[in-house]
């Protein structure tokens, strides 16, 4: 719990991004958290997982906190699910097979998500079908200025595409210590998306289980994502924008070979990556800031890019999307 001064964060987040922060300290519980907050309430602070969706900017001219809460706890079980609560600071991965090992379905679509429990209920993680209000079932999360610890249910935390209210109406009020899944113990599978299928074919799975999808998964995702251990990046930089169906005829024929997903409320969403690719950024590179050779809608960082290189990068981007397609991208990665 000891408070470190002027350090790099460039060990802290995954666009290996070399900022200083004047203080860093890590916690274990809600208690070292309280008294790491309680003398220092008037610095800014920010709390950090595994750094895997931010992009630092700048010097943090405050306090950044790593939650290490750990601890993985089956609460209990009915007929149909087993509710497992999981410590804000376990890694995502580490806990999805941990919950494959034990045979409890659900996280397998989520295999190989970079970063922690705690950023995954804020984000609303999501791949391959299932997004993180599939299986949430609650949370426990600290409130800075009231200092004390507030359950959240689904239907409070106002999950939606990559948000929730943590992102929105409650940023940087509550700091998230656990989350409680809700687990299937008989599998339902979702193999329909993306390449699941093909992949587990390529694989010759005979009998279908989590294991084998969650391996499908990694198998894709490794194929074309960068692994942030060897280069830098935070993964898509972009949402994948959502237009109205006046706006998508238009670009349909304008642009025939769009790629695009009906969504039940009768708008489009369209893939990010293609426009970007259509706009010649997919390999591009200055210096040390670049778009991704096998997936436009992941920026990397090859070595010692500044925060401020790849935000101008994404900047630029976004602009020549909009003046091609009249399309505005938002950035997913949260700027700091
Ligand atoms: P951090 O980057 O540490 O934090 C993200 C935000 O959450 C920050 O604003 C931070 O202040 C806040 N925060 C973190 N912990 C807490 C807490 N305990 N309480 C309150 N606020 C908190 N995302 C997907 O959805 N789907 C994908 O398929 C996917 N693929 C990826 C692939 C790669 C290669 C990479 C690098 C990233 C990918 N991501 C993906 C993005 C990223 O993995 C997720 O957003 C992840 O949940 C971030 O977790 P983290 O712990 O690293 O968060
Ligand atoms: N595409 C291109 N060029 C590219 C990239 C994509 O044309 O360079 C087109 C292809 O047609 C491809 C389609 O876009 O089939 C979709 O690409 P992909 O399957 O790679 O998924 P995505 O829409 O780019 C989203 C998420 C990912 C998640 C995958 C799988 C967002 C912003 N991104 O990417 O999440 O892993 O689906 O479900 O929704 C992340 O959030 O960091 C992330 C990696």
């Amino acid at each position: 719990m000891q408070i470190q001064e002027n350090i790099s964060l460039k060990p802290y987040n995954t666009f290996g991004i070399d900022a200083k922060t004047k203080f860093f300290a890590s916690f274990k519980d809600a208690e070292e958290l309280g008294s790491l907050l309680t003398p220092h309430s008037k610095l800014q602070t920010l709390i950090l997982g595994g750094g895997s969706n931010i992009l630092l900017t700048k010097d943090f001219d405050g306090l950044v906190l790593k939650n290490e809460i750990k601890g993985i706890t089956e609460l209990h079980e009915d007929r149909e699910y087993v509710y497992v609560k999981a410590g804000a600071g376990e890694n995502w991965h580490q806990f999805v097979l941990h919950c494959i090992k034990r045979n409890w379905a659900g996280v397998e679509n989520l295999s190989l998500i970079p970063g922690n429990v705690g950023a995954s209920s804020m984000q609303n993680i999501g791949a391959y079908g299932v997004e993180i209000d599939d299986l949430f079932w609650d949370m426990e999360a600290w409130h800075i200025k009231e200092k004390k610890i507030v359950t959240f249910t689904k239907n409070d935390c106002g999950f939606a595409y990559r948000e929730s209210v943590f992102k929105r109406k409650y940023k940087d009020q509550f700091v998230i210590l656990n989350v409680t899944y809700q687990l299937r113990k008989k599998p339902r599978f979702n193999t329909s998306y993306g390449a699941i299928e093909q992949e587990l074919k390529k694989m010759e799975v005979k009998e279908l289980t989590i294991k084998a999808i969650s391996d499908a998964v990694i198998a894709i995702r490794s194929s074309k994502l960068p692994d942030p251990a060897k280069i830098g990046n935070a993964g898509s930089f972009f949402k994948n924008p959502e237009i109205n169906n006046a706006q998508f005829l238009i670009l349909k024929t304008q642009f025939p070979t769009i790629v695009c997903y009906p969504l039940e409320n009768g708008n489009m969403k369209l893939a990010a990556g293609w426009l970007i690719e259509q706009c010649g950024w997919k390999g591009f590179r200055r210096g040390d800031a670049g778009c991704h050779a096998k997936q436009a809608l992941v920026l990397i960082n090859y070595a010692n890019a500044s925060g401020t290189e790849i935000y101008n990068l994404s900047e630029e981007i976004l602009q020549s999307v909009k003046a091609k397609f009249n399309v505005m991208l938002e950035r997913e990665v949260n700027i700091v």
